[in-house]
């Protein structure tokens, strides 16, 4: 039985509603605590609110609340909104309970007794944004003599002079350090843990850990005109939550506990929190993760900018597994990301109605099709050494072995696109085993079957895999499966080849996972979502009277960068007009002459899972016979015209100036719908 699992979200500050950035991190920390319970692991996900400290009282005071009221509206707002995002932690902790009060009293008792605390005079300036001391050389200067802001918040620090208890942090600084060192896994990712030892080797100064400045916090025991500084408290929810030392719970899941958290917090968790349990003589957490920060569509996200993104309308609108998917497959967890509307649209029409949306719906439809819309038996050994049926298997268990390896070690996005080649793969087998060839061929029945069953048993290991990531689509694939049993029926992990499903059970046909958006709906959910339309700049081309650079003088780095300044040869495109093209993979399913024209005929093309009629002048070059089963690059969002009465959605592309001479085509054999670029 391998060790328990327990990950950790921060506590959110409740003065602020659920946005992209916590929303990111409690996904990110779903899916592990999905995954590890799948493998079969005691498994504990903690999330909650840091409610106490001036920011907290001060946001009350603004909204007319007292600090618990105002505490309760954010706390039901970040309850809601972990329900609506199919988020499974298992407790909930709160600052303001009395469990958590009871287990910060008792750390500070442990380092009073360690004699790790004590009381001086302090004077320096505060960021009540932060809830942090800075020295006067950190700061920003502001806009008048005397006025210092903080250099994140960039608002005004006040000078603070206070009695106030001390944690001797200083004192730690190297055993961190060498702790560091011994324990290559605690602070990830590696680049983070280089930060954090640099941080410390440049030297630890003591903590200030107690405020008399407000009211809103928890006291120090012994000294209740003192409030303990409100990151002692906030950290201490994560042991808290677990009964604190000397319980059953904390024995059993707090030396596995892996923090995730957003790079903004790395020092307070790899720097004040690992001291302050050295010093009280407890052991540190597992690992703790930084991970990146997202900007919207390439600029910082913020309340003055207005361009907050709202995870809830998303998932409104899009589904909550699209939005989860694309936060952990977009960008590398670990790494700084950029959220962009149209890179979200994107990935939902390929990856999810493309990839996987496809493949659910080919894999039904062919069962109903070529097998009676029952799953056949799986023959032990059967075709193992052949070259198509052969490989699907070794690539499913490829799949999921590194899944499990990206996942084990905190890298989502890398689990995820190692699923996707199966994903990709099993749409590819399809391809390659061809059942539609095969079912013309009664000496091929057996050899049918094998391919149904085979590309359904892949189906059933993704949609396993799937679980941690998209809980809803994993258990409709397995509905679709037949699968009968509720979300018990995720918490499984891919075992043996051929195992997963029960022969002989009927498949269930239904809608698209994840119907393909069109170009209206994606401008409509766009204008939704208020994405303003991207600016155009004007064309530089003209009469360079016009151009205001032109009055300038000469930039100095212009002949480092020759190219930036060179004008665009006449008559060519900017990449972003090229994008505009939506061309795919089609493959020709009829081909039929359009009555009264010489030259035309009336095409149906797959584009996965989709289907378009087109009409195409290419009749003097290919008979309508020959053409099913062709695939042809096809431009999908050229406007629909009517022609000869018949609807035409796109156009084939095809070589020939006057006359076509040859259709296009992908010199290696891909699976329609996917995208040319
Ligand atoms: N209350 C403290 C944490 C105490 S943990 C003992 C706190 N709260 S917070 O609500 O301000 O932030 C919580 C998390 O949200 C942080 O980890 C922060 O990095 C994350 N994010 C906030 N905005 C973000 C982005 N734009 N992108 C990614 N994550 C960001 O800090």
């Amino acid at each position: 039985m391998s060790d328990p699992f327990y990950v950790t979200t921060p506590i959110y500050y409740v003065n602020d509603a659920p946005h992209i950035g916590s929303a990111y991190t409690t996904i990110a920390c779903d899916a592990l605590a999905r995954y590890h319970r799948a493998r079969g692991q005691d498994t504990w996900f903690l999330t909650g609110t840091d409610e106490h400290g001036q920011k907290i009282e001060e946001a009350a005071i603004a909204a007319g609340r007292t600090p618990i009221a105002h505490a309760d509206h954010f706390v039901a707002r970040f309850q809601d909104a972990w329900k609506k995002l199919d988020i499974s932690n298992d407790d909930f902790i709160r600052t303001t309970e009395q469990r958590h009060k009871d287990v910060v009293a008792d750390i500070w008792r442990r380092l009073e007794a360690a004699g790790a605390i004590y009381l001086a005079d302090y004077e320096d300036w505060y960021c009540v944004g932060c809830e942090s001391f800075y020295t006067e050389t950190q700061l920003v200067p502001g806009d008048a003599p005397g006025v210092f802001l903080c250099p994140d918040h960039k608002r005004p620090v006040q000078r603070l002079k206070e009695q106030s208890y001390f944690f001797r942090m200083a004192q730690y600084a190297q055993p961190l350090l060498d702790y560091i060192e011994a324990h290559p896994e605690f602070i990830q990712p590696d680049f983070r843990k280089n930060e954090v030892v640099a941080f410390v080797k440049a030297g630890l100064r003591d903590l200030s850990v107690s405020r008399r400045t407000f009211k809103w916090g928890i006291p120090v025991p012994g000294a209740p005109e003192h409030v303990i500084y409100v990151w002692i408290d906030a950290l201490t929810n994560y042991m808290s939550a677990l009964g604190g030392p000397g319980t059953a719970q904390y024995d059993k899941f707090w030396p596995q506990a892996v923090h995730v958290i957003g790079k903004d917090i790395l020092r307070h968790h790899a720097v004040y929190w690992p001291t302050m349990l050295l010093a009280a003589g407890l052991p540190l957490p597992k690992t703790v993760f930084a991970h990146g920060w997202w900007t919207a569509n390439g600029q910082k996200i913020s309340k003055s900018l207005g361009n907050a993104i709202d995870p809830l309308g998303l998932a409104a609108d899009v589904g909550v597994d699209a939005l989860r998917y694309f936060l952990l497959r977009e960008t590398s967890f670990g790494l700084d990301g950029d959220f962009s509307h149209d890179a979200f649209l994107g990935r939902l029409n390929s990856d999810l109605a493309n990839d996987l949306g496809n493949l659910v719906h080919r894999c039904v439809k062919m069962t109903e099709l070529y097998a009676g819309g029952v799953i056949p038996r799986l023959e032990p050994g059967a075709f193992e050494d052949h070259p198509v049926h052969g490989k699907l298997a070794a690539l499913a268990i490829h799949a999921r072995d590194t899944v499990a390896e990206h996942m084990e070690r905190l890298q989502p996005t890398r689990a995820l696109e190692a699923l996707w080649e199966l994903v990709r793969g099993g749409n590819k087998y399809i391809d390659d085993a061809a059942p539609w060839v095969q079912a013309k061929d009664p000496a091929r029945a057996a050899e049918l079957s094998h391919t149904v069953r085979h590309f359904l048993e892949a189906l059933s290991w993704i949609a396993l895999m799937v679980a941690p990531f998209m809980p809803k689509k994993a258990g409709e694939i397995l509905d679709r499966l037949g699968v009968p049993g509720g979300p018990e029926r995720l918490l499984r992990w891919p075992r043996a080849w051929g195992r997963e499903l029960t022969s002989g059970q009927k498949v269930v046909p239904g809608e698209p996972l994840w119907p393909r958006l069109d170009d209206d709906r994606k401008a409509e959910l766009k204008a939704r979502w208020g994405v303003k339309p991207a600016v155009r700049k004007p064309d530089k081309g003209g009469d360079p009277k016009n151009d205001k650079q032109a009055d300038k003088p000469a930039d100095k780095s212009a002949g480092k960068a020759p190219q930036a300044a060179a004008a665009p040869p006449p008559g060519s495109i900017s990449y972003d007009d090229f994008k505009k093209l939506d061309l795919r993979v089609a493959e020709v399913k009829t081909a039929e002459k359009v009555p009264k024209a010489d030259k035309l005929l009336k095409l149906t093309l797959d584009l996965g899972g989709e289907t378009r009629t087109v009409v195409a002048g290419i009749a003097a070059a290919y008979a309508a016979e020959a053409l099913p089963g062709k695939k042809v690059i096809f431009l999908a969002n050229l406007a629909p015209a009517t022609i000869r009465g018949v609807r035409s959605e796109g156009m084939i592309l095809a070589a020939g100036d006057e006359q076509v001479i040859g259709l296009s085509a992908i010199d290696c054999d891909v699976p329609p719908g996917t995208k040319v670029r």
